[in-house]
């Protein structure tokens, strides 16, 4: 990218062209393995602009660009792939359930939990923001926490994703001796959740005209593995952080794919009455 906007701003066009297939040429050999594989990015500390494949540089159809095309021509095509607006994501872990219940359909929320969730609604809705969708996890106590959250957020529409359901993302680091999944859990559930992560957390589509705000409802773990991977912090690390049922965490990502993490596990409402 660097050497991109070097060369853009000198404005030789060759020199350009030049320039770009070999910033591109960077960004293919450095990322191959993880397009390829469910597994997470090893982290390095540096931020990886590319992180969620649409700066627009690594989008340019390679073939049709040679050293003819002008700086014009290479202009117009990366400002198709940019983004203009920013994402603004709500990630709210369901409220208090009865951890009794055998199956998931037992596993509803408890008095508590239902109380939580009107709580998160109505903190929800002071925001006064113009919300876009809400996603849920297709598990009883997410489904059970939008229900209750969507009172307070009239015609937003809501939807199931299987992706959100919880899970044992990754193993933590360090290991803990309480929560100890299986090998193939983590095999099974790990791609699973960063499959998610991948479709519900990257800079807007170039097509979105207007800022979202979007809400997400599911779980603990799957929160604290997309903040990880949100920041580019080593997703072992998600252990080592923890939220609150009912809490919000709220990630902003701009058009540049930067991504900032304005809360993390926000609860202060539910104990403030
Ligand atoms: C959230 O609720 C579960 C039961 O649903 C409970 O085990 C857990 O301690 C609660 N977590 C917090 C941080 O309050």
């Amino acid at each position: 990218m660097m050497f991109l906007r070097r060369a853009l701003l000198a404005g030789g066009s060759a020199a350009a062209t030049a320039a770009l297939l070999a910033a591109v040429a960077v960004g293919k050999s450095g990322g191959k393995s993880e397009t390829d594989s469910l597994t997470p990015p090893v982290t390095t500390g540096k931020w990886d602009r590319n992180w969620d494949r649409r700066e627009p540089v690594s989008m340019v159809n390679l073939q049709k660009i040679n050293g003819e095309t002008g700086e014009e021509e290479l202009n117009a095509k990366l400002t198709k792939h940019k983004a203009k607006a920013t994402r603004h994501i709500f990630l709210i872990r369901h409220s208090q359930y009865r951890l009794d219940g055998k199956t998931d359909e037992e596993r509803v929320l408890t008095s508590l939990g239902r109380e939580q969730a009107e709580l998160t609604g109505r903190r929800l809705a002071s925001l006064g923001l113009k919300y876009t969708r809400i996603v849920h996890s297709s598990m009883t106590r997410a489904k059970e926490t939008t229900e209750i959250i969507s009172k307070f957020l009239p015609g937003v529409k809501k939807s199931s994703s299987d992706l959100l359901r919880e899970g044992a993302p990754i193993r933590p680091d360090p290991p803990v001796c309480h929560w100890k999944p299986d090998v193939e859990q983590y095999y099974e559930d790990g791609a699973r959740i960063e499959a998610a992560f991948r479709n519900f957390i990257h800079r807007a589509d170039p097509k979105q005209e207007e800022d979202s705000y979007e809400v997400i409802v599911c779980h603990a773990n799957v929160i604290r593995y997309m903040v990880c991977r949100a920041l580019q912090i080593p997703p072992e690390a998600w252990l080592r952080m923890s939220l609150n049922n009912g809490s919000i965490s709220y990630l902003v990502v701009r058009p540049t794919g930067n991504v900032c993490l304005r809360m993390f596990g926000d609860s202060g409402w539910l104990y403030a009455s």
